[in-house]
């Protein structure tokens, strides 16, 4: 069977009404240069979507991971998307673009990329994620759930296909080191990892070598981990992620991928990417973050991945079921807010220095004086 990939590459280049929402007028400039691309035979399907105000490109294709001309195609799309955002006068245009020269891959120039390329299975049902005022290691704590808890992955325990477990990739994207480790073994050393999410973060998972469907060295989810405040040298917001999960038949279903996310968890980033806050799932027409620019969005795109096309989108979080976890969401975001400037509705210090806070601080800096 032949291999197919599907690469998500997310930038913000601009939005309406503050970083709310990337206005239709972007994602037609968008839809105008992915049409091309689609015509000319560069990728074999595209879906267009936003959370929020980042402009998220979902591609399917036969060029495999780091591909220099879908990596271009996506920059010229967000070029010119921002190209129009500045036309509009929209807020923040072009804030994701660090670069005036594309240098064939779009990794450290400001967007986010989520890629796998596989094998072609009989039905490969995904699920894309995108995220919205939050930053990698939100998804931690989910992806781990997903993969790793059989209290969330039912097919740990029942499918002898998925009871060997998983491999998970982490990074640490202080000191750009990976490494793999194997669940449920190291369980406890995982944990010990990721749950500091704002330095190890789940870059990838993978199967088994005894899994029985699966080749090992062919990911079943993929996370976009890009640290804008690390390519940029300055605070320029969070790099709000996204991610891809392959679902079905020796993997966890839709229905276990989506449980992972059934506890709103507090999450760093909202408010100037410098506060803690639940992720709410929602409908993506929802992700309009007004509450203190938030609480921080999660919205999940169902596919069917046939040879590069994409059949959908569903949008997983529209079914009302879930509106008791953004009753919950809700309630967190009031809670945390009541805390205003305290930690821990504020990041602690050590998240702070990447932000504004230290030219504040700077200030005071000659009035402090020895204390005896
Ligand atoms: C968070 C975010 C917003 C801005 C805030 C201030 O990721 O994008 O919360 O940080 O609206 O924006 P500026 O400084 O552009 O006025
Ligand atoms: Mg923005
Ligand atoms: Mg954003």
């Amino acid at each position: 069977m032949a291999k197919v990939t599907l690469s998500v590459i997310k930038a913000d280049v601009g939005s309406l009404a503050g970083h709310t929402v990337v206005p239709p007028e972007l994602k037609e400039k968008a839809n105008e240069v992915l049409t091309e691309a689609k015509k000319d035979g560069v990728i074999k399907d595209y879906h267009i979507s936003n959370c929020g105000d980042d402009l998220e490109l979902i591609m399917g294709h036969h060029k495999g991971e780091d591909s220099e001309e879908i990596h271009s195609l996506a920059w010229k799309a967000f070029e010119e998307a921002a190209d129009k955002a500045k036309e509009m006068k929209l807020y923040g245009a072009g804030q994701d673009l660090l670069s005036d020269a594309f240098s064939g891959n779009v990794r450290g120039m400001g967007p986010g990329i989520a890629e796998i390329e596989f094998t072609q299975r009989k039905a490969d049902p995904l699920i894309v994620f995108m995220m919205d005022k939050t930053e990698p290691g939100a998804f931690n704590l989910p992806i781990y759930r997903i993969f790793a808890d059989p209290f969330t992955n039912a097919g740990l325990v029942i499918d002898p296909n998925a009871h060997a477990g998983f491999r998970f990739e982490v990074w640490d994207i202080m000191e750009h080191k990976k490494v793999i480790m194997n669940c449920p073994e190291e369980t406890y050393d995982l944990l010990a990892l990721i749950g500091a999410k704002s330095r190890y973060v789940i870059k990838r998972v993978w199967p088994k070598e005894e899994h029985p469907k699966l080749p090992a060295d062919e990911a079943v989810a993929a996370i976009s981990t890009e640290k804008l405040f690390q390519i940029a040298g300055e605070y320029v917001g969070k790099d709000d992620p996204c991610g891809i999960v392959r679902c079905q038949s020796g993997l966890p279903s839709t229905g276990e991928v989506l449980e992972g996310f059934s506890l709103p968890h507090l999450v760093s980033g909202w408010m100037r990417g410098s506060h803690n806050g639940p992720l709410m799932p929602c409908a993506q027409e929802d992700a309009i973050c007004s509450r203190f620019d938030g609480p921080p969005r999660l919205v999940g795109l169902g596919f069917n991945f046939s040879d590069g096309i994409l059949h959908g989108p569903l949008d997983m979080f529209a079914d009302p079921v879930w509106d008791y976890q953004r009753q919950e969401a809700a309630r967190i975001a009031d809670y945390m807010r009541r805390h205003g400037p305290f930690e821990p509705q504020r990041l602690p210090l050590a998240e702070m220095e990447y932000t504004t806070l230290p030219k504040v601080l700077k200030s005071l800096g000659d009035r402090f004086e020895d204390v005896e």
